[in-house]
């Protein structure tokens, strides 16, 4: 048994009911939720012992800080996990990854050019490129046998096409949860290399691989890519402290870099101190806690490829390579045949899964049949999940 297994086997539902809380709070008492990308376990112990030492010593005046700790932890985690090097200085601490997407999306580009990103994608990113009157342009993900697979030949004629002038790569990617390989990668680089454009590389899912994938920061993959990519993640995801918001924004292009080294620092506001010294310390001594999560989430999804094998056929998935969602077809069920899968899930199974549609909206893919099934809670849950879902479909 693990150090932190007894984490992994209780969840706090009194807790989690919180009307605070975003997955669970505000839901009646009867419902089971499974959507938002939060995980139902705690947190590392050592982060929740640097953030009740500071409660302790009541150390909520400004801080002060020599280095800053994030940016420390981040670098040296980098090199030690990845032998990355990022650039020294061209850090900033922000609040979370959709300000960085903003910040990246407004200096980089300009209203009606095209924003390359695969779909189905995190909802939000889609949401903010079309708020900020850029136009989606999908690489859409196709289920195929061998799992997700996104076509990538003659991909920098197709962009140039498409007038697109930035290239979003979420990786691991959600909610497909593959883990892209370094041939997938380059193929990208060079896309962006020929047509010169920026990549915007959100890895804030990477903490969260199984078996053999690994995780490749796509600015390591060659130095022209270091040149191009802006880097952005957050130990919110692998360490499960979303509500902290701290994140991290690594900038490699110098032209975005100058231009937003010139702006009033005040302009990017400053993450708070709680948040700061939990990534801090997520990022430097909690790899067993994470190690051990990674066993979890691996057991609870084989208990989602039983399942899923139980419907001969007629829910379609490919198990994650990432992360701990799972992206379900449901158009051959009970489901698929309602307007949204997840409402009438909602309604007749009482449970809550993420919307479908939210993964394509702004474009014409249509996922009204599927749904995202966040398996990152105690078996128990998750088994009544699976139980009270597949009685309905
Ligand atoms: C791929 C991806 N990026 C970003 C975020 C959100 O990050 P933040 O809360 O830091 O904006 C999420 C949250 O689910 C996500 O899945």
């Amino acid at each position: 048994m693990g150090k932190f297994a007894a984490q992994f086997k209780s969840i706090n539902l009194g807790s989690l009911r919180k009307p605070r809380r975003t997955k669970w709070g505000n839901n009646d008492d009867e419902t089971l939720c499974s959507w938002v990308a939060d995980m139902d376990f705690g947190i590392a112990p050592a982060i929740k012992s640097a953030m009740e030492e500071m409660i302790r010593d009541e150390e909520f005046g400004y801080p002060f800080w020599d280095l800053d700790p994030v940016i420390v932890a981040f670098e040296s985690r980098m090199e030690r996990l990845y032998n990355w090097t990022p650039i020294p200085e061209r850090t900033k601490v922000l609040s979370d990854l959709i300000q960085v997407l903003q910040i990246v999306l407004h200096h980089s580009t300009k209203p009606g050019d095209g924003i390359a990103i695969h779909v189905p994608a995190y909802n939000n990113f889609l949401v903010n490129i079309e708020e900020m009157n850029r136009r989606i342009v999908p690489l859409q993900m196709e289920f195929t046998e061998e799992g997700w697979k996104c076509d990538n030949t003659n991909l920098a004629a197709r962009l140039k096409a498409e007038r697109v002038t930035m290239i979003i790569v979420i990786n691991p990617q959600n909610p497909t949860g593959r883990a892209f390989t370094h041939v997938e990668l380059t193929e990208l680089a060079e896309a962006a290399k020929e047509l010169d454009i920026p990549v915007l590389s959100d890895e804030i899912h990477s903490d969260l691989l199984f078996d053999d994938h690994v995780h490749i920061p796509f600015a390591s993959l060659s130095d022209d890519a270091a040149r191009r990519t802006i880097t952005t993640t957050s130990a919110t995801k692998g360490f499960n402290i979303a509500g902290t918001r701290t994140a991290i924004m690594h900038v490699g292009p110098d032209a975005l870099w100058n231009e937003i080294s010139s702006l009033p620092i005040d302009y990017f506001g400053a993450p708070n101190t709680l948040g700061k010294v939990a990534t801090a310390v997520a990022w430097s001594e909690c790899e067993d806690w994470l190690g051990e999560l990674n066993e979890q989430l691996a057991k609870n999804r084989a208990i989602i490829d039983e399942w899923v094998a139980t419907f001969d056929g007629k829910v379609k998935y490919h198990a994650p390579e990432a992360t701990y969602l799972a992206w379900l077809d449901l158009s051959r069920t009970k489901a698929g045949a309602a307007p949204e899968a997840t409402e009438y899930i909602l309604e007749n199974a009482k449970v809550r899964l993420a919307t479908g549609s939210d993964y394509t909206l702004h474009t014409e893919i249509d996922t009204h049949s599927w749904a995202r099934l966040n398996f990152a809670t105690n078996e128990e849950n998750l088994r009544e999940i699976l139980k009270r879902v597949g009685e309905v479909l």
